[in-house]
Parts: structure tokens; C-alpha cells; sequence
């Protein structure tokens, strides 16, 4: 494999990490409102009243995070026409991986018969958005070229079935992204990401968290979620690192094409909107057919929007999102 370590741009110009392929995959088994409302105490008109969820996609035992996230990753790689061998980095995120160890990225690797280097990254649900920052920063420091960016989940599998304010709230799939070297000469008409930025605060991490650990066998761990908390947070951070990652390339709301936000909740989603004022016609909205999907919900939503033509090449994306942690942060890209 060539090494790319010390490659620099042409004089004048400026490594860009582009989106070049998107893919995405959901599980066989839908389950809407209803069909859940039989096995826990809930119905459609509340879940869709407090959340804008009207369905949600389970994963059956043979779709494990590796899985979801290969097949995401193999539509990713086919939009972009370039083959598994020269993946040269896979960073995905998840919350819900197979094992301890290896990490799932390394399986989705093997599968695909890349290259380089693999890891897993912990989030919660900023973690695509983490990964996203974390892989701009490898291919711009010239540590890889060709680096497939996952967000994979499977969270029915840490659903506590016995608290109804959670388990109606969450959906398992995968996104992914490929991100490629390119150049740019350093403006906001690049192609690529123009910034990304990460954010945690370390002192509301009981506020949304897993009560266990694969290395607790007594305890495998349930989703906890104080949820008027965290909506609190969510909709200040969100809409601050927004503006934050606008400023920083001299941008304001009105040059978004499309804002693409992590989904967990219509009346999050409307309230980032509201604040920022961006219509409701440039939001991507799939949390009413996804449910929340953690670190694949943002992936999943730019796929959607995507592969029917919402969302074109050269038009500006802000993707967005919030999790346990609290983690935070968003990224502007020109497609
Ligand atoms: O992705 C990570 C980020 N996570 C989020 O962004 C989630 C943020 N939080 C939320 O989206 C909302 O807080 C929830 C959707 C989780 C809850 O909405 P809420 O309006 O804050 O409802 P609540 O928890 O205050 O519950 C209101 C009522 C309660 O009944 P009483 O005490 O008023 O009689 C709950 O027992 O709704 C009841 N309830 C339900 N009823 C039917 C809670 N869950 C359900 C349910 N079905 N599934």
C-alpha cells in the first residue's frame, strides 16, 4: 500500500475530505406504533404526539452491527465506484457493537477485504458526527486516503422492554459515508468538509447512559434516559454548534442547503429548525420512518434525502447531533 503519511497538496492548494459514495441499510423487520403498542403499554397517538415516530426497524438475530454496517458500507462504495481493497481507514461508530473486542470495524474490513487501519468510536449518538470529525482529521494530516465512515446500531438489543419512555423511542440500521482525499483552495466553494467540530460535557453523563458493560455479565446494560434533561440541552447545543461551525467558514444559515439532523425527536428537530431559522422545507426529517437509529440516524437521513434526489452534488449539508455523553457537535459539508 502506497504511503500516504507525508503527502502534501499542490502549492496554493488544501486536502478537502470529500464525500464521494452513500449507502445505508435498514433492517427486514418493521414495526410500526401499533404492532409495538401490543407488547408495551404505549399507543400510536402518544408516540407520535410526544416524538413524530410512527415506525421503527428491528434487527432479526442474523443482522448484527458488522452486518449493517458492510452493507452500508458496500452501497457507499458502490455510489462512489471504488473497491473494498483501497479503503485505507474504516472509522465506525457504535454504542451497540458485537464484541468487545475486535472492534466491529475491523470485522466490516475483512468483509470488504480493505486496507489500513480500522476502529471502533464511542459516541453515543454524536458518534457519526464524531467519526466524520475524526476521519477529516486523518485524511488532512495525510494518514489515510479512502476512509469509509460508519454508523452502525443495534439498539432493540439494550431496549429495557419495561420502561415505556424509552423503549418506544429507538430503531436499529447503518449509514455510511466514504470519505476521500481531493483538493481545494481553501474557500467555502470547496468540495468536502469545510468544518467540523466535536463537543462533550462530562458532568451530564447520568442524564443518558447504559446501566452495564459487555464486561458485566450480571449486567449487560439497559438504555436509562432522563428525557425532559437531555431535550433541554438539545436544543441550545445543537443550534449553538451549528452557528459555531457556520461562523468558522464565514457562513450563515441562509447559505445551507440542507440542514440534516440527527432524529430523535419531531419536536427537537422543530426547535433546532425554529431557533435557527431554517424552513422546514430545507430540514431532512426521517425519525417518523427510522425512529432514533443513534449514530446511524444522521447517515440514514442523508442516504434518504440522497437517493431521492433531495440532496445534489455541490449543495451545502449541515448534519448535526446530541447524545449520551452529553456528546455534541455538527459538520458542514459542500457535496
Ligand atoms: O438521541 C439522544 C437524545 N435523546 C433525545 O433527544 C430524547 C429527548 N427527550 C424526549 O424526546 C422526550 O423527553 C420524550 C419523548 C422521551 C418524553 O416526552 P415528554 O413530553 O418529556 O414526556 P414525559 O416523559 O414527561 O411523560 C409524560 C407522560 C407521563 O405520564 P404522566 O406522568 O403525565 O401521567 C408518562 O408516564 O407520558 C407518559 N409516557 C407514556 N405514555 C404512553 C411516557 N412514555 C409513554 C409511552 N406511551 N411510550
Amino acid at each position: 500500500m502506497a504511503d500516504h503519511t507525508h503527502s502534501t497538496p499542490p502549492a496554493g492548494r488544501v486536502i478537502r475530505s470529500q464525500i464521494t459514495g452513500i449507502g445505508a441499510y435498514l433492517p427486514r423487520s418493521l414495526v410500526s406504533n401499533d404492532e409495538l403498542a401490543q407488547r408495551v403499554d404505549t399507543s400510536d397517538a402518544w408516540i407520535r404526539e410526544r416524538t413524530g415516530i410512527r415506525q421503527r426497524y428491528f434487527a432479526e438475530p442474523d443482522e448484527s452491527c458488522a452486518f449493517m454496517a458492510t452493507e452500508a458500507a458496500r452501497i457507499a462504495l458502490a455510489d462512489a465506484g471504488i473497491a473494498g481493497d483501497a479503503v485505507d481507514a474504516i472509522i465506525l461508530a457504535t454504542a451497540t457493537p458485537d464484541q468487545a473486542f475486535p472492534a466491529t470495524a475491523v470485522r466490516v474490513q475483512a468483509a470488504l477485504g480493505a486496507k489500513g487501519f480500522a476502529f471502533d468510536l464511542s459516541a453515543a449518538c454524536s458518534g457519526f458526527i464524531y467519526a466524520l470529525t475524526t476521519a477529516d482529521a486523518l485524511i488532512r494530516a495525510g494518514q489515510a486516503r479512502n476512509v469509509l465512515v460508519i454508523g452502525s446500531e443495534v439498539y432493540s438489543r439494550i431496549m429495557n422492554w419495561e420502561d415505556r419512555g424509552t423503549c418506544v423511542l429507538f430503531g436499529d440500521g447503518a449509514g455510511a459515508v466514504l470519505l476521500q482525499a481531493g483538493d481545494g483552495d481553501g474557500s467555502h466553494a470547496d468540495r468536502g468538509i469545510l468544518s467540523a467540530h466535536m463537543h462533550a460535557q462530562g458532568d451530564l453523563g447520568d442524564i443518558l447512559y447504559v446501566d452495564g458493560a459487555v464486561g458485566r455479565p450480571d449486567r449487560p446494560g439497559h438504555l436509562v434516559m432522563h428525557g425532559r434533561e437531555v431535550f433541554r440541552h438539545a436544543v441550545a447545543k445543537l443550534s449553538e454548534t451549528v452557528q459555531q461551525t457556520l461562523s468558522h467558514c464565514g457562513l450563515t444559515v441562509a447559505d445551507i442547503d440542507w440542514l440534516v439532523p440527527h432524529q430523535a425527536n419531531m419536536r427537537i428537530i422543530d426547535g433546532v429548525g425554529k431557533r435557527l431559522g431554517i424552513p422546514a422545507a430545507r430540514v431532512v426529517v426521517t425519525v417518523d420512518q427510522h425512529a432514533n437509529t443513534s449514530a446511524a440516524s444522521v447517515p440514514l437521513a442523508l442516504h434518504a434525502a440522497y437517493s431521492d434526489g433531495r440532496i445534489k452534488r455541490g449543495q451545502l449539508v449541515l448534519m448535526e447531533a446530541l447524545g449520551g455523553g452529553l456528546t455534541w457537535g455538527s459538520a458542514l459539508v459542500r457535496l
